[in-house]
Parts: structure tokens; C-alpha cells; sequence
């Protein structure tokens, strides 16, 4: 199968373009680099031994977006291409909508004018919003409090009708919980721009000296220690799973949903303790107010994904902070060098 994978470059989609290369499939990569850099992928080259067509093509760009499917034959789309950064999407969120809506659009209306009718979209545990129990099921009632979980569940809404309209269709909506590590070679890694803002990326930057001290965002939620428990996942474990979702629609049409996750959710705290751990030395931290927004645990159930696709993560704690740590110590500068 040809793939192409948009948003190829970034931290999800990098771990899964080395996944499809290994598993044998021929991909092309459509990014605008707009929070990535192609050494990304000249390090996916390097991992792999294997080339492949990069497009630095912005999907809000029709023209120049229908020329990539006019030059190549594609079987399906994995996408990942969208702008991800919560509290900027409260401060921009016009910008929000129009790139990672507009954007998708184009991707959709381009797909069907080529005759491609399978994707694969990340979507986020987000949609669940701040769920009544956990673990959380993929029937779970959905809503969302911010302009880019807005547009995770917009573009769900999107998928489904389009698969409604035309039973050609095969979508699968893969629901992420909170994606950590990094490829065991410690070429390719999440790269944030800036003051990162979530926990591990925070963590492993005061771990190198970058920062000085992880604040951690209230201790006094309904959870064992306090924190914020959440479902970490190995990025590796949830390359997989695009690659166990291609499988399913290879062969299927219509809407199929599934949490990627482990079903355990740690704490901030136990995030923290297992960092210190893997790098051997102690994660300097302080407990300041509650993070507005946040939500005191959300964990998968990742029962249905394992029953209908085969996937189950692998990876446990101790190798998602090896892994970050291997990534972030080689590379303590990220891409940049
Ligand atoms: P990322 O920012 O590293 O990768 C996204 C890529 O998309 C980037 O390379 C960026 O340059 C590209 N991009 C953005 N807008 C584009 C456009 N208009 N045209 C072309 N390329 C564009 O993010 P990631 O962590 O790899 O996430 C991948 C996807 O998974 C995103 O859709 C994100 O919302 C979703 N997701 C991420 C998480 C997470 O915590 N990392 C959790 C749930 C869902
Ligand atoms: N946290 C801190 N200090 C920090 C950063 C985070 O204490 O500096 C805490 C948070 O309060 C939370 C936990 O660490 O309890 C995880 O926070 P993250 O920001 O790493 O992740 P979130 O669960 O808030 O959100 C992430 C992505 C969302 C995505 C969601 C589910 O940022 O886009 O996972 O996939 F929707």
C-alpha cells in the first residue's frame, strides 16, 4: 500500500513513518513544517535505510496539495497534520479552526476528487472532556473546553457524515491519551518549540538543565496522591497502532473508533519519581495552583482496541522514560543541533 502521511514530520507521525517503512509500505510525507523540520524525516531515512517523496506543502494550499495526489497513487492517508497546543488555541483559535478545519477539509475534498477513501485521523482522548468515571469507553458522551479539542471533535463529526454519504468511505478515529518516549535509537524524539507544555517534555528539559523546576499543577484533585493521572503512552506503541488500523480498513468501509492507550493512568507525581529513576537524578519539582482547564484523571479503556484491531501497548513506564531521556540526552537541543 502507498500512504501519504500528513503532518509526516512531527513527533507522532515521524515514529510512524519508520513503522510503515519497516513494515514494508511505500509512503509519501505532506508537511509544512510549521512545528517540525525535515530533519526529522533524514533521520527517519537514516533509521530505516529506506527513501521516500517529501511534499513542504501546507494543506490549506489546494493547489499545491491536489498536485501531490495528481503525481502519486495513494491507497489511503494517514493524518496528522494539525496545530495541537491547547492554550495557544485559546489565545488564536480563528487560526486554529482555519488550519486544522480548513486544512482537513481540503485534504477531504481533494481525497475524493482522487478516488482515495481511507484515512486515518488523530483525534485525542480530549473529546471526552472531563469524563463522569474512568476508565473511559469509546461510547463515552463527548465534549470538549477549548478551540482545539473543538476541532478534534468537529473534524469527528465531519468524518462521519462524509462516510454517511458516501459508504465508500473507511475512517478509522484514533483517540491518543498522552503519547511519551521516543524511537529506542535516540534519533527521533518530540522536539517542542519554545517552553514546552506538557509534562514529560517538561520534565526531561529540567532533567538536562534547561529549566529550572517542574511546577506541578495542583495536589489536591480526587486521585491517590493528588495529581493529575493520566494514561501515558509509548509513541512507539501508538505508531503501532496506525499500523494495526491500515490493516482494518485495508478491507473495511464505514466509521470505527478506538482509544490508544494502556488503561493505566500514573500520576504526576509517579511521572516524576520514574523520571528520576531513568536519568539518575533527581527531578527538582514544586506544587503550585491547579492548571486551568485540567481534569483529575483520564485513563483508557483499551479493551475494544485490542479486540477488533490486535493492539495492545507493549511499552511499559520504565521504558517510556528511558526512551525520552535517551532522546533528550543525545539531543539536548532537539533538531537544532
Ligand atoms: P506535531 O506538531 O509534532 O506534528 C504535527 C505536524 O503537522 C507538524 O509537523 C506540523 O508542521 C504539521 N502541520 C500542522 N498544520 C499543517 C498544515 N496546515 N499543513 C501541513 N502540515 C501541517 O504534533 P504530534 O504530537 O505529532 O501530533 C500529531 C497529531 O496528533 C496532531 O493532529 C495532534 O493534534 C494529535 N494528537 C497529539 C497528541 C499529543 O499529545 N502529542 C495527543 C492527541 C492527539
Ligand atoms: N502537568 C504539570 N506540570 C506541567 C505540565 C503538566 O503538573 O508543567 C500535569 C497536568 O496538570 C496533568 C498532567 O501533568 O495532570 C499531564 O499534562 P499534559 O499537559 O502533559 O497533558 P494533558 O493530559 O493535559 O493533555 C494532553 C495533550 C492534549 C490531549 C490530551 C489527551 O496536551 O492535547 O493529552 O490526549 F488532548
Amino acid at each position: 500500500m502507498n500512504i501519504l502521511v500528513t503532518g509526516g514530520a512531527g513527533y507522532i507521525g515521524s515514529h510512524t513513518c519508520v513503522q510503515l517503512l519497516d513494515a514494508g509500505y511505500d509512503i509519501a510525507v505532506l508537511d509544512n513544517l510549521d512545528n517540525s523540520c525535515e530533519e526529522s524525516l533524514n533521520r527517519v531515512k537514516q533509521i530505516t535505510g529506506k527513501d521516500f517523496k517529501f511534499y513542504e506543502v501546507d494543506l490549506l494550499d489546494y493547489e499545491a496539495t491536489d498536485k501531490v495526489f495528481a503525481e502519486n497513487k495513494f491507497d489511503a492517508v494517514i493524518h496528522f497534520a494539525g496545530l495541537k497546543a491547547v492554550g495557544e488555541s485559546c489565545r488564536i483559535p480563528l487560526r486554529y479552526y482555519h488550519n486544522n478545519i480548513t486544512g482537513t477539509l481540503n485534504l477531504l475534498d481533494i481525497m475524493n476528487k482522487h478516488n482515495v477513501k481511507k484515512i486515518v485521523f488523530s483525534s485525542s482522548a480530549t473529546v471526552y472532556g472531563d469524563p463522569h468515571t474512568v476508565p473511559i469507553k469509546e461510547d463515552f458522551p463527548l465534549s470538549c473546553t477549548n478551540p482545539y479539542g473543538q476541532t478534534k471533535l468537529d473534524i469527528e463529526y465531519i468524518l462521519k457524515d462524509l462516510s454517511k454519504s458516501d459508504p465508500e468511505w473507511g475512517v478509522i478515529l484514533l483517540r491518543y491519551f498522552n503519547p511519551v518516549g521516543a524511537h529506542e535509537s535516540g534519533m527521533i524524539g518530540e522536539d517542542p518549540n519554545g517552553i514546552p507544555n506538557n509534562l514529560i517534555p517538561y520534565i526531561s528539559q529540567v532533567a538536562i538543565g534547561k529549566l529550572e523546576c517542574l511546577s506541578v499543577f495542583g495536589d489536591d484533585y480526587d486521585t491517590k496522591d493528588g495529581t493529575g493521572v493520566r494514561d501515558y503512552i509509548h509513541v512507539v506503541d501508538l505508531a503501532d497502532g496506525h499500523i494495526k488500523a491500515l490493516e482494518k480498513i485495508k478491507d473495511n468501509t464505514g466509521v470505527f473508533i478506538y482509544n490508544l492507550g494502556t488503561g493505566v493512568g500514573y500520576s504526576v507525581l509517579d511521572m516524576v519519581k520514574a523520571f528520576s529513576k531513568a536519568c539518575g537524578k533527581d527531578v527538582k519539582y514544586k506544587i503550585v495552583d491547579r492548571r486551568p482547564g485540567d481534569i483529575a484523571s483520564c485513563y483508557a479503556d483499551p479493551a475494544k482496541a485490542k479486540a477488533e484491531l490486535g493492539f495492545e501497548a507493549t511499552h511499559n513506564l520504565d521504558d517510556m522514560c528511558r526512551d525520552t531521556w535517551n532522546w533528550q540526552s543525545k539531543n539536548p537541543n532537539g533538531y537544532k543541533g
